[in-house]
């Protein structure tokens, strides 16, 4: 297993590119199950999370060509099983978005019910419910999730309790093959439910409404192959402003999406960033100034993301005055705070709550990373402390984040992948 090594205290300077977006990449992945025909996905982002994805299709009997460009090729009429695996859904929760599209096209699927994760209990209730209400048959047993269709699946009006990202896309691709019109109300309106469905319609599905909280989708009987490329990955993209707003710096991060960003710019300049966006890229400058602590609340899109949450609190330990986070989407998403505290940090939590008091320094300490996004904040405050952080289970970092040491190196971070 691997460390990051990172000596803090450098004002990040320069221009990296961003990458494809882990959260549409992966359920497109799993939309390519819906057709026979071969789909092409492009600017695959480079990270476990696919290969993980990759491998579940592998495992059904469908072998993905990749290019040297990491774009990958699909073509599922090999499929000779329809199942999840638990080895592989505990390593990647996402793997429950194989469910709609293996029931909507091949009319049974088993995929292992994901258990709760560092961030939260994390059910998939409202994935079951929407599927049973189209029609499927469901049982869940032996940690299983098992379950059948006799014919095409019904369209059905869904509403779902809660704004959920993967239950919207799971109905939304098993609705593509369903027998008449789908309707969900309090859909997610995430950039990454928009991705998918551009990809489902290139594919030949009927959706409209996809960016409001109501997706209506008419089936048809059959979706065709596509070549598909995946939008930029608006998390990536602001954990990089975050690490240089934090540093004092100046970035410049190109090939990404400053339209779909705006809750996260609009928090930068509140920080006292100077930020200028082209159609493809965004400039952030601090102007070597200390960043201002800013107060902000999780919430679904077009909100501010839970998966920025974490980041910007590294920024707030450094930064001038107090500040509050409230995480509103997940219940134990403060992983990250222990272990900044033991930087020097000043947080304190209460209940669903941060509340940070900017400190003048961190230090640098060995820590470990939790999750994919605490990992990410940890790097921050590492790149920020003193002196020198040891950031350990960086597994969690590969899966989300592509090459990212080289790109923080890129702008001059001193950072190093070392065995532990
Ligand atoms: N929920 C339920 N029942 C359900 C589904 C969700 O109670 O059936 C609850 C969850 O427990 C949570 C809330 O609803 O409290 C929202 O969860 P959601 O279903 O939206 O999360 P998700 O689809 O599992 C995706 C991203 C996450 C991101 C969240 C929120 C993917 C593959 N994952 O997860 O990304 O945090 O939406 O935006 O798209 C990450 O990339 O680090 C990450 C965790």
């Amino acid at each position: 297993m691997d460390k990051l090594l990172i000596n803090g205290g450098i004002r990040l300077d320069g221009e990296i590119r961003i990458a494809g977006a882990k959260n549409s990449a992966l359920p497109i992945l799993a939309a390519t199950l819906l057709t026979q025909e071969t789909v092409e996905v492009c600017n695959l982002p480079h990270l476990y999370d696919i290969t993980t994805m990759l491998e579940l299709l592998g495992c059904m009997g469908v072998q993905p060509i990749i290019d040297e460009k990491l774009n990958v090729e699909v073509n599922s009429s090999t499929i000779k099983h329809f199942n999840a695996p638990y080895e592989l859904v505990k390593t990647m929760r996402a793997s429950i978005l194989v469910l709609g599209p293996l029931l909507a096209r091949y009319g049974e699927a088993e995929v292992a019910l994901p258990g709760g994760c560092a961030i939260g209990s994390r059910p998939v209730n409202l994935h079951i419910n929407a599927l049973e209400a189209m029609g499927a048959q469901i049982a869940v047993e032996d940690g299983y999730i098992k379950a059948r269709t006799d014919g095409r699946l019904k369209g059905a009006h869904i509403f779902m309790d809660l704004v959920t990202v993967t239950g919207t896309e799971n109905v939304m691709m098993a609705a593509t093959l369903a027998d008449g019109i789908t309707t969900i109300e309090n859909a997610a309106r995430e950039p990454e439910v928009v991705d998918l469905a551009n990809c489902l319609i290139k594919m030949g599905a009927k959706i409209k409404g996809h960016g409001t909280d109501t997706i209506v989708i008419e089936g048809v009987k059959d979706l065709h192959g596509c070549s598909y490329s995946v939008m930029p990955d608006r998390i990536e993209t602001g954990t990089y402003l975050i690490a240089a707003a934090a540093t004092r710096g100046y970035i410049k991060v190109k090939d990404t999406r400053p339209d779909i960003l705006e809750s996260v710019l609009s928090k930068l300049e509140q920080v006292g960033a100077d930020i200028k966006v082209g159609d493809n890229w965004i400039e952030l400058d601090m102007h070597n100034q200390r960043p201002k602590s800013v107060s902000l609340r999780t919430a679904p899109y077009p909100a501010f993301p839970t998966d920025m949450q974490a980041q910007f609190t590294a920024l707030n330990t450094i930064a001038r005055g107090t500040g509050s986070i409230t995480e509103t989407v997940f219940e134990n998403r403060f992983m990250h705070v222990h272990e900044m505290n033991r930087m020097g940090a000043s947080i304190q939590v209460e209940g669903n709550t941060v509340i940070v008091e900017g400190v003048d320094h961190l230090k640098g300490a060995p820590v470990m990373a939790t999750d994919l996004r605490a990992s990410a904040s940890l790097i921050i405050a590492g790149l920020v402390s003193d002196s020198e952080t040891s950031v350990d289970r960086i597994y969690h970092i590969d899966r989300g984040y592509e090459c990212i040491e080289e790109k923080l190196q890129l702008l001059g971070a001193k950072i190093r992948r070392v065995p532990s």
